[in-house]
């Protein structure tokens, strides 16, 4: 279907996605590795078009959270080394993670013991990254127990230690204690396995804030989700690295009417016009991935003005006050994320109206609306 005929579209640019790549390898040593957070659709942005992009703009590997999202990524063709960050707990999974030539996180010595067990079985050796748990309290063996936990691994036949890792819960906090309590963890860790008879994995504890806040935290690669799709974990970050969102949101206008005072709009007359309204109807709705929280809060851009979201907002259509735009007309584009002239507004925007995080709105645009690609860069 062609963007012409659309009621509504998420526009990702490419050109953005791979510039923010390349500013996030300027800000590592050369030695250090960029692993591109692709889970969850690529947060919203399309896996299979942002995981070739990102490959070819510099990230060396990619991470997912599911093996389903693994193997449409090798379905597509792609065949940079990809973790999976979930925990993987069955025989079968094992099986599809090896045939897929996946690699697993595990998260503690008996998973270990079973993902060596079938592979043995299949007679195949799998790359694993073993897990730590330095503070998050969410998947990994406690940074204490780092010794015991590398050891049993690396005594298991069939099982490569490709990785250790551990994962930040405050990275984005500009007071830096917690995470540097967990550095100091992550450091101890690594301090009780240094003089185990293994290869040297490669160590890893950064996501987008912490790989933009402080070098020492970047180790020998750093797991980037949201820097890439060009938002900022927090505000203090923003004068660190230049970055640009890759995607923006797009409707049309589907009717335009005006309605006499004492009218009410949409579901629960939740708004009630005052005077004579100029109102447009618009495609796109919760359904789509525009919170109904938002009702009433939301401002949209239209020839590079913001009008406000008026009434609650419905499944598939919502509704604005255009009175500042009397002539506007059917299939006209209204910008609700993007750049409109003038107008910028961001995930951040929406993000802070619910009192949520833009890794949250970014993941919330459903399949219902086509991802249409621009500025496809050069292969070289
Ligand atoms: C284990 C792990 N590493 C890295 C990331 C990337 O985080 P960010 O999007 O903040 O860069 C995530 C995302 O949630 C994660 O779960």
């Amino acid at each position: 279907m062609e963007k012409i005929r659309q009621r509504a579209w998420v526009e990702i640019n490419l050109e953005a996605l791979a510039q923010n790549t390349r500013q996030i390898k300027k800000i590592l040593s050369p030695q250090t590795e960029l692993m591109a957070v692709v889970k969850a659709d690529a947060y919203g942005h399309g896996a299979v078009r942002v995981a070739e992009t990102v490959l070819q703009a510099g990230s060396s590997s990619l991470a997912i959270a599911t093996l389903a999202e693994g193997m449409e990524l090798r379905q597509a063709g792609i065949g940079a080394p990809i973790l999976i960050l979930g925990s993987s707990n069955t025989v079968a999974e094992i099986e599809a993670i090896a045939h897929w030539q996946l690699q697993p996180t595990l998260c503690n010595p008996s998973t270990a013991e079973m993902v060596a067990a079938t592979m043995r079985r299949l007679n195949q050796t799998l790359p694993v990254h073993l897990k730590l748990d330095t503070g998050m309290s969410r998947l990994g063996t406690p940074w204490y127990k780092t010794e015991e936990f590398v050891r049993s691994v690396s005594q298991l036949p069939n099982l490569k230690i490709s990785s250790i890792y551990s994962h930040l819960a405050t990275a984005d906090d500009p007071n830096t204690t917690t995470m540097e309590e967990q550095q100091r963890r992550f450091q101890e860790a690594i301090a009780q396995i240094k003089d185990l008879p293994i290869p040297q994995p490669q160590l890893h504890l950064a996501n987008s804030a912490a790989a933009i806040a402080d070098p020492s935290y970047h180790y020998d690669l750093v797991r980037v989700g949201l820097a890439l799709y060009g938002l900022y974990p927090a505000p203090h970050l923003q004068p660190k690295v230049p970055l640009t969102p890759v995607l923006q949101v797009f409707a049309r206008v589907t009717q335009v009417k005006t309605i006499p005072p004492g009218t009410g709009v949409s579901y629960g007359h939740q708004f009630i016009a005052h005077g004579d309204l100029r109102v447009a109807v618009v495609g796109i709705g919760y359904a789509d991935g525009v919170p109904r929280n938002l009702s009433n809060r939301l401002q949209v851009s239209i020839r590079g003005q913001l009008v406000p979201q008026i009434g609650a907002i419905t499944m598939d259509q919502l509704m604005l006050d255009v009175s500042t735009i009397p002539d506007l007309r059917v299939g006209e584009v209204v910008t609700l994320i993007g750049i409109d002239g003038n107008v910028e507004i961001s995930a951040d925007h929406w993000a802070n109206a619910l009192g949520t995080i833009s890794w949250e709105i970014l993941c919330g645009f459903k399949h219902r609306l086509p991802r249409v690609s621009i500025n496809q860069p050069q292969k070289n």
